[in-house]
């Protein structure tokens, strides 16, 4: 099991994938700008940990970011010296309110891009969850969504491919961190189906690849 930090594990997304690696058995620390937001929530999910954001990157075999576009840049800046070897797992979608359904990725590419731009190049980054809707992380229910996980790094990347399946999900690994522009410019096309389709957040299948992991 491994040691794995929320980022903002106190919103949405942060505490949906919280909530399933503390049942997957992970020693789970929520991390916030304010320790007591994050004690509450660790409290809520039974997680063995809370911190303020710096605190709770520390020392940890994964660190999972999960804050608004507008906040990751100063997020990413403040646990860059303290997250070490772990592996840094980037959620961010760069979705710009309050036209959300269409695709505008910044000019950089990607938020991924942004990611490694803030982090540097030595830290371990990945990118994945993207399209995955933050209340169904947050049940008990079975999801029906693929996670395409990204990164340069190609252990880093199964390390998050292989955290998935635990958490009810299947990981699939979808290459480069450049990639990551694919996933990011989906969710937009996932909101906007929300919308049209009156879909209670509508996810992403893969099919045909044999040799994938099965789905969970
Ligand atoms: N929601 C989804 O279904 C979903 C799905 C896929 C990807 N994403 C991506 O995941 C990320 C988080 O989305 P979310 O819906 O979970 O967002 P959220 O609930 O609005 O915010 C998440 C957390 O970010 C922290 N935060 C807010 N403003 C901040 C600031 N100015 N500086 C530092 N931290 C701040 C807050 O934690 P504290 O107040 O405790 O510090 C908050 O609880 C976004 O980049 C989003 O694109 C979301």
């Amino acid at each position: 099991m491994a040691s794995i930090a929320v980022i903002g594990g106190t919103g949405a997304l942060g505490k949906g994938i919280a909530r399933r690696l503390v049942k997957a058995g992970h020693d789970v620390t929520i991390g916030s700008r304010s320790a007591e937001k994050a004690q509450v929530t660790a409290e809520e999910l039974g997680a063995a940990g809370y911190a303020a954001n710096a605190d709770a990157a520390s020392g940890k075999d994964v660190v999972i970011v999960t804050v608004p576009h507008s906040s990751q840049g100063d997020t990413l800046a403040l646990i860059k010296d303290k997250v070490g070897d772990a592996v840094v797992v980037d959620t961010t979608v760069p979705l710009v309110p309050p036209k959300v359904m269409r695709v505008q990725l910044p000019s950089e590419g990607s938020a991924a891009m942004q990611a490694r731009a803030h982090l540097g190049p030595d830290v371990k980054l990945v990118t994945a969850f993207h399209n995955v809707s933050a209340h169904h992380l947050d049940s008990d229910h079975a999801i029906d969504c693929d996670v395409l996980v990204f990164s340069d790094d190609i252990e880093a990347r199964k390390t998050v491919v292989d955290l998935c399946p635990g958490m009810g999900l299947r990981g699939l690994s979808g290459g480069s961190l450049g990639n990551s522009a694919a996933a990011e410019a989906l969710t937009s096309i996932l909101i906007y189906m929300n919308k049209t389709y009156k879909a209670d957040g509508a996810g992403i299948r893969f099919t045909n690849l044999t040799e994938a992991p099965a789905i969970p």
